[in-house]
């Protein structure tokens, strides 16, 4: 509820979170003497198999040799990330006597990295702290260097983990799991392949879209949402088409970084909701869940807040030279042709989700906490409605 404004200002109080961080080419060069500089010893690098061939990550390692930090690493994550590979982290965290984490990757083993800080620093399971504000002590000194163009974990306050006996992601949203800093290089997304490219950059879009239009938006989130939309509008079609063009995948990792400061800050929606739930069940790829729902769900909630989802429009349409047209069906134009131009056509049916299981998705959907910042509140049969829209 608005408590007042002066000249167009919004006066509602907001707070913005957000981690030291370093933006450009080389930050991540910086892991070692950032790791030194928490007073780490014995830094847990926390990352996935096929990430450490890359001649980048030789060099962090390198870079911690060089600052006489002695390393160990914990590898063994997957995609969307599991509570017990959480559980197994912690006890490799604490058997090598490690002192602070290094995440290098993309939502995945970052999300892993700062469960295994805060489960190691309070001695509880990784599913006691799903919701908003249960962690009750920060884990140990947390350095990231993400590896993609979306997930932005390195500036977030959530962490995403898989409940694989309720097969549904549940989202830890908690100050304690703001990283200390986050060195972010554009140069190491050069390696992702086109559908990485496209999906976490759909996801980053998700998360500005959502941050928008979220309930607890305010002048410096919108600032950051806005900027981010007009960033993915213009960079993540020259990225997808060319992963070595530096230039397009700076503006995609600016992208993500903006998009993460902003989301992390007035939370999300529906689209993540539904995505959370969906992604734990199927196990699909993140990006891949928003960038299905993401037009469905603005249709559904544009009368709630459609000056917020032209402006929307208006940034995106522009950067990638689509102008919208007038009204709702505007807007949604401008979501759907920006996802032909990228090939993401999938429909849920296609991708082995079953009509039968709607009712427990939506569910489950309804219970996630960014559905609180959703502009409509939705019932269960309108999120059963929003699924059966994208088979
Ligand atoms: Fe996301």
């Amino acid at each position: 509820m608005t408590t007042g404004a002066m000249a167009g200002v919004m006066l509602d109080m907001r707070k913005f979170v957000a981690p030291e961080f370093v933006f450009g080419l080389g930050a991540s060069r910086l892991a070692g003497q950032y790791c030194r500089n928490l007073g780490a010893r014995r830094p847990l690098v926390v990352t996935m198999p096929d990430l450490m061939e890359h001649g980048w990550f030789r060099d962090i390692l390198a870079g911690l040799d060089e600052h006489g930090l002695r390393h160990a690493v914990f590898h063994d994550v997957s995609e969307n990330p599991r509570d017990h590979e959480v559980a197994r982290g912690a006890e490799f965290y604490a058997a090598q006597g490690c002192d602070a984490i290094l995440a290098v990757g993309g939502g995945s083993p970052m999300d892993c990295a700062k469960a295994i800080g805060i489960v190691h620093a309070n001695g509880q399971d990784v599913l006691e702290f799903a919701g908003v504000d249960m962690v009750a002590r920060p884990g140990p000194p947390l350095v990231c260097v993400p590896t993609t163009a979306g997930s932005s974990a390195d500036v977030s306050q959530f962490a995403i983990i898989n409940d694989t006996a309720r097969r549904v992601k549940v989202a830890i949203v908690s100050k304690t799991v703001v990283a200390d800093a986050a060195l972010v290089d554009p140069a190491v997304t050069l390696t992702k392949d086109r559908e990485l490219t496209v999906n976490t950059g759909l996801d980053a879009l998700t998360h500005a879209v959502e941050a928008y239009v979220s309930n607890a938006n305010g002048p410096v989130t919108d600032l950051f949402a806005l900027e981010a939309v007009r960033l993915v509008g213009e960079h993540l079609v020259p990225a997808a088409q060319d992963g070595q063009n530096l230039d397009a995948r700076a503006g995609m990792m600016l992208a993500s970084m903006y998009a993460g400061l902003a989301f992390s800050n007035a939370i999300l929606g529906a689209v993540h909701s539904m995505a959370h739930s969906l992604g734990g069940y199927s196990d699909l790829p993140h990006g891949m869940c928003n960038a299905i729902l993401l037009d469905l769900v603005a249709a559904f909630n544009y009368d709630a807040a459609p000056e917020r989802y032209r402006a929307v429009a208006s940034a995106l349409g522009r950067a990638s030279g689509a102008e919208p047209g007038p009204g709702r069906e505007g807007v949604l134009e401008v979501l759907r042709a920006f996802k032909r131009r990228l090939g993401v056509d999938k429909r849920l049916g296609e991708l082995g989700v079953r009509r039968e299981d709607l009712p427990r998705l939506a569910e489950l959907a309804l219970q996630d906490p960014c559905m609180v910042t959703n502009p409509r509140k939705p019932t269960r049969e309108d999120i059963e409605a929003l699924y059966a829209q994208a088979f």
